[in-house]
């Protein structure tokens, strides 16, 4: 079975940058390739979710230079880079809190998602300025705010920046770290974990492909015997 909703922690661009003695934005740009080829890809073989952790709540700590370069590519995705995307019918959906972005960035994204929203067979969600210790707080201070007396974890599910969407089956991390990073942490709870040592540059296809078949051959239990 090919998972229906993938999620990729796509770390590494630093590291793939200094091994060539270049500059870490040099990295991040190498990293925009690969979010192309590797959403084309999912879309080919039916994943019809797909999440990609470009900007966590807590890389605004990077030096100012690499956090505007990170802006000025991602300004990029969505008024060039997503032009190639529309056809194999993806659609936008970003994860996390954009008021902080700054304007311009903001209207790019927002007109991104829209001239996606007809689309159907890919969602990509981007979680930018992301932290799921937030998503969830933010989640509480809603269904306070509209009178919710007693959550379930599906209400919960509902306020989520995913609502609406399958849990991911298959969480892949890229770069050989064994963390989370404050990712997805409510909708990973039953989902498999696939780490390579591949930097995210690096990253192709068959590798997507590799981690797929690694989690066909996994016996998912859900807690049951
Ligand atoms: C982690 O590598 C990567 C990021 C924090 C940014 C990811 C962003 C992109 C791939 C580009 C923008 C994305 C889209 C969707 C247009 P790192 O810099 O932490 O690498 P390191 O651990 O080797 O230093």
């Amino acid at each position: 079975m090919i998972p229906e909703h993938i999620a990729i922690i796509m770390d590494g661009n630093g590291r793939w940058a200094k091994k060539r003695s270049l500059p870490r934005v040099f990295g991040h740009k190498q990293g925009v390739k690969t979010v192309k080829k590797i959403v084309k890809f999912a879309s080919r073989l039916g994943v019809k979710v797909l999440t990609l952790y470009a900007f966590s709540a807590e890389n605004w700590k990077r030096p100012k230079t690499e956090v505007e370069a990170l802006f000025s590519l991602l300004s990029q995705f969505m008024k060039k880079d997503l032009k190639e995307l529309i056809h194999v019918g993806v659609r936008l959906r970003i994860l996390g809190d954009l008021s902080k972005f700054p304007q311009d960035l903001k209207s790019e994204i927002v007109s991104a998602c829209q001239a996606t929203e007809k689309n159907a067979n890919l969602e990509l969600n981007i979680a930018l300025n992301y932290g799921a210790r937030q998503e969830i707080v933010k989640a509480f201070e809603e269904m306070l705010a509209q009178g919710v007396k007693k959550p379930t974890e599906e209400i919960l599910s509902s306020f989520l920046y995913t609502a609406g969407q399958p849990d991911p089956d298959l969480l892949i991390r890229t770069s050989g770290e064994f963390r989370i990073s404050n990712f997805l942490l409510w909708q990973i709870a039953y989902s498999e974990i696939y780490i390579t040592d591949k930097l995210w540059p690096d990253f192709t296809p068959q590798d997507l492909e590799g981690a797929i078949s690694e989690f066909q051959k996994r016996e998912r239990r859900f807690g049951g015997i």
